[in-house]
């Protein structure tokens, strides 16, 4: 990827975090420079006091709440979810805001379902300027609340709607690995993020200012057991797995889940000299293919 040329000084929150990891790496791989912060977001005070401190020339926030072991937690920690996801989230977004420094979001695009416009399989994704109409769990919402008052900040902001994202490992928060291990899985397509393919795109989002919500996805979707299938060919022959309707599954969880086709267009557009790749083509090429060759690497 051809990336920009001037170096940058980025101010991460997150950094104990799955994403926030990811990105240090990326960002130290560039030869650009990245300070960790330590303020918790919502605290104005010790946020405005690191960025004056440390000057940076842009902000990354991939902090937030997602719950343990999942979402569900959220349900019961309703305080929690919105000091961090609401409160602490508008908190950097504003002081970026008055500060004029380009901050870049990573948030979420679960906070859609199919509906009668946007139909399964039907290849219309939701757009940017699509307002949430998924509200089926606690996080989702106020993720969706959020989102809306962000677009008040969109000068100096890019908000990425991230989705059931994919590592280059098989760590226990990759979508892929959540699925392997489920008794039971439903079969629906929907729109993901392969964090190799994208994770280096954001930080192009953040070098060169781009503004706005960006569905942050890989263009496509992906059914669960076209992954499954994919596993089994790729990663274990013996693999198997057993389906079982939406209706089944919100019988066994909390919350309920999302379930999405998102439009990439205008990321793609936003971005015409990098490379991201359909989804199915990015799940091969780079998430199984970055397996295999891990895995013939390490056996030599
Ligand atoms: N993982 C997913 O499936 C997924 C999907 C779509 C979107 N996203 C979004 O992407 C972002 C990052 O996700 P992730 O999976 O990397 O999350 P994660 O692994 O759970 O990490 C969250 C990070 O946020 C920090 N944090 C939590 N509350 C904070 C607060 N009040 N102030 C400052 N830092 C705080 C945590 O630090 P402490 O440990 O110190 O609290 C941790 O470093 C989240 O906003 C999430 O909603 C994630």
């Amino acid at each position: 990827m051809a990336a920009s040329a001037e170096k940058q000084k980025f101010l991460l929150y997150g950094k104990s975090g799955w994403i926030g990891g990811i990105l240090q790496e990326l960002i130290k791989a560039n030869g650009d420079e990245v300070v960790l912060g330590s303020a918790r977001l919502e605290n104005r005070e010790h946020v405005i006091r690191e960025i004056e401190e440390h000057k940076p020339t842009r902000v990354l926030n991939a902090a937030g709440v997602t719950g343990r072991p999942n979402v569900d937690w959220c349900e019961s920690n309703r305080q929690t979810v919105i000091r961090t996801n609401v409160v602490g989230c508008l908190n950097l977004a504003d002081i970026c805001w008055l500060k004029g420094i380009h901050c870049t979001l990573y948030a979420t695009g679960c906070i859609f379902e199919y509906d009668d416009v946007h139909r399964v399989g039907s290849g219309i994704g939701f757009t940017e300027e699509d307002v949430a109409n998924f509200d089926g769990s606690y996080y989702s919402k106020t993720k969706g609340w959020v989102e809306q008052m962000l677009r008040e900040y969109e000068d100096q902001l890019a908000v990425l709607r991230v989705r059931m994202p994919i590592s280059d490992d098989l760590t226990a928060r990759n979508f892929v690995t959540k699925i392997t291990k489920y008794e039971k899985v439903v079969n629906i397509p929907n729109s993901m993020t392969v964090l190799s393919d994208l994770l280096p795109v954001s930080l192009e989002i953040s070098r060169r200012e781009l503004k706005g919500i960006y569905n942050f996805c890989n263009p496509g979707a992906i059914s669960h057991n076209e992954i499954l299938d994919m596993y089994k060919e790729y990663v274990d022959p013996d693999f198997t797995y057993t389906n079982f309707t939406v209706e089944e599954q919100d019988k066994i969880l909390k919350a309920r889940r999302s379930n999405n086709e998102l439009d990439c267009s205008k990321l793609v557009k936003a971005l015409p000299d990098l490379t991201i790749l359909e989804i199915h083509d990015a799940m091969r090429e780079r998430f199984f293919g970055s397996l295999l060759s891990s895995s013939s690497s390490s056996s030599s």
